[in-house]
């Protein structure tokens, strides 16, 4: 065991967080917050953090309140005299907001990305919605280091579907269907997505492979509301698919997504467990305390 490093597992995610402490040989602890009914945290540390690499794990879906979480808890674990804090952020939001989309819009990434350098030492994440910003470190000014699920996406589909066709949902899946595809040694197709809102979204494209005789398999880097992939399905079965599944490495699930997904037409879900929950069977654990 790695005596100087600790790792220590925010909830919801202390799942993951012991998993990838035992396997990385580091010392474990979970943090302990407590609410007071006004909303305050009260944070506190189970062991002592002097000269210590610290690193804490937690992702970041509904970001908002976890975020103020950690801010306390890096700037507390400073105090307490840590030698170096990372954070382990499996799933990073505020990535697709990457750009003014319209007048007088916040860039939410920047300001994100400035918070955290302000808090942290480095940053480790899986799969960042990286578009028109290429980079986390053009973003960032703290170390990052970026893992991909794609291989073991790859590995999934390789194991589990006879005779896979991968489809991108749109444009920006691109980087995630075309890796895994060739990894997997099969055809994709990426479809084009117009978003009207963020409820609302069209998506279109031409499938040039016997999809009746072939298991159609969407992947994108994650499903929020659903309704990209829902729109996608619906797409997919017009053409004639008899299978379809829907595999991504960030599974947000918000607001009856599964329910939806599977109304449309989509006979299994999958994702990793980046994000804890029922539907998240491809474990990144091992990526994660290899890239330690
Ligand atoms: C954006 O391009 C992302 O890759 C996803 O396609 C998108 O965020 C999914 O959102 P939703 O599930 O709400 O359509």
């Amino acid at each position: 065991m790695t005596q100087n490093k600790i790792l220590i597992g925010v909830s919801p995610s202390v799942k993951l967080a012991k998993s990838v402490a035992r396997k990385a040989g580091f010392k474990y602890c979970r943090l302990s917050v407590r609410k007071f009914p006004d909303g305050e945290f009260l944070i506190r540390f189970p062991l002592e953090l002097k000269h210590k690499r610290i690193f804490f794990l937690l992702s970041l879906n509904n970001p908002n309140e976890k975020i103020t979480e950690l801010l306390f808890a890096a700037n507390a674990a400073y105090e307490r005299g840590a030698k170096e804090i990372t954070l382990i952020a499996p799933y990073l939001p505020y990535m697709r907001e990457d750009k003014e989309f319209h007048k007088g819009e916040v860039v939410s990434a920047k300001v994100f990305a400035r918070l955290l350098s302000n808090s942290f030492d480095n940053l480790i994440t899986i799969d960042p919605h990286l578009h028109r910003i290429k980079a986390l470190s053009r973003i960032f000014d703290i170390k990052t280091k970026t893992i991909s699920a794609v291989p073991l996406i790859a590995k999934y589909i390789s194991q589990n579907v006879e005779q896979p066709v991968v489809i991108g949902p749109d444009e920006e899946s691109y980087q995630w269907a075309k890796s895994v595809a060739n990894l997997a040694g099969c055809e994709a197709t990426i479809f084009k997505k117009h978003r009207f809102s963020s409820r609302h979204v069209k998506v279109t494209g031409k499938i040039s492979y016997d999809i009746q005789k072939r298991n159609v398999v969407v992947v994108d880097d994650m499903i929020s509301t659903g309704h990209t992939m829902v729109e996608a399905i619906r797409s997919i079965r017009k053409q004639g698919a008899r299978q379809v599944q829907c595999v991504c490495v960030h599974g947000l699930f918000i607001e009856n997504a599964c329910k939806r997904l599977k109304a449309a037409g989509a006979n299994k879900i999958v994702c990793t467990n980046t994000i804890q929950g029922k539907l998240a069977k491809i474990d990144v654990s091992s990526t994660i305390a290899h890239a330690l």
